[in-house]
């Protein structure tokens, strides 16, 4: 049995005093949360610290962005795996599709993220997903799959727990445009394969979750009606009361 995962993805927001106030007053409607879903807070990098200060102690974790590949040197303005967990993270997300679209990062780049955190001990979020385009000529699922394939190409599976997959069609994030059940079905019922295709038997502990506008008013649908293990909340986890909502309905 897969235990539901749902994780905020900050992105470029909030300041120190906004992420203090935002993790303590969604701790203080959560107070006994992650008995039934893990709960995964990610701030960008300036305020980790400020983050981790709050969730000490509880069953939320942290997580970062973004990671680079390589262990320390000369990469100015990267961060590698190692400073993470020294930061307090456990859980980083690779290959968000506004780093590939405004970033121009790759599949590739994606693939030697994935690979260096979790060779680090660091749980990996891996985001694949379509543009609108792709979506409406039908290239979707070739697309999705090659993302996939090609992230976790040479991936070493000892903790498939450590392994999520997002689903992140690009023409839902921020559009307010969720994907319906069926869809966000259809597409994790390919990506299901093809890890099934890649690590056998492990795969089955392998989550893969949604994300793209989710909200308090569209998680059970989402979550009851399709096989996804979760989401990865971005506009309303920014928000103590939808956070703490969706977190809650993901567990009943
Ligand atoms: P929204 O929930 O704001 O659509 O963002 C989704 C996302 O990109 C999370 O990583």
């Amino acid at each position: 049995m897969r235990k539901p995962l749902i994780a905020a993805n900050w992105k470029m927001n909030m300041l120190r005093w906004e992420a203090e106030e935002l993790a303590r007053s969604f701790l203080e409607k959560v107070p006994d949360l992650t008995e039934y879903t893990d709960v995964v807070l990610i701030p960008p990098y300036t305020v980790l610290d400020v983050v981790k200060g709050v969730i000490d102690g509880t069953n939320v974790k942290l997580g970062a962005q973004n990671v680079f590949w390589e262990e320390k040197g000369a990469f100015t303005g990267e961060i590698s795996p190692g400073m993470l967990k020294d930061s307090g993270c456990e859980w980083v997300i690779v290959g968000h599709s506004e780093r590939r679209h405004v970033l121009g990062e790759t599949d590739d780049m994606v693939k030697k993220k994935a690979r260096a955190a979790l060779d680090y001990g660091l749980n990996v979020i891996v985001c694949v997903g379509e543009t609108l385009e792709e979506r409406e000529s039908g290239k979707h699922i070739k697309i999705i799959t090659g993302q996939v394939e090609i992230a976790l190409s040479d991936l070493e599976l000892e903790t498939p727990h450590s392994l999520v997959i997002a689903y992140e069609p690009v023409w839902a994030i921020g559009t307010g445009k969720h994907a319906t059940p069926d869809e966000a079905n259809d597409v994790q019922g390919t990506i299901r394969e093809i890890t099934g295709n890649i690590f056998g038997d492990k795969a089955t502990d392998v989550r893969i979750i949604y994300g793209g506008s989710v909200t308090p008013d569209n998680i059970k649908e989402l979550i009851g009606e399709s096989h996804i293990d979760g989401a990865l909340v971005g506009g309303a986890g920014l928000k103590a009361e939808s956070l703490a909502e969706i977190v809650k309905l993901s567990g009943e």
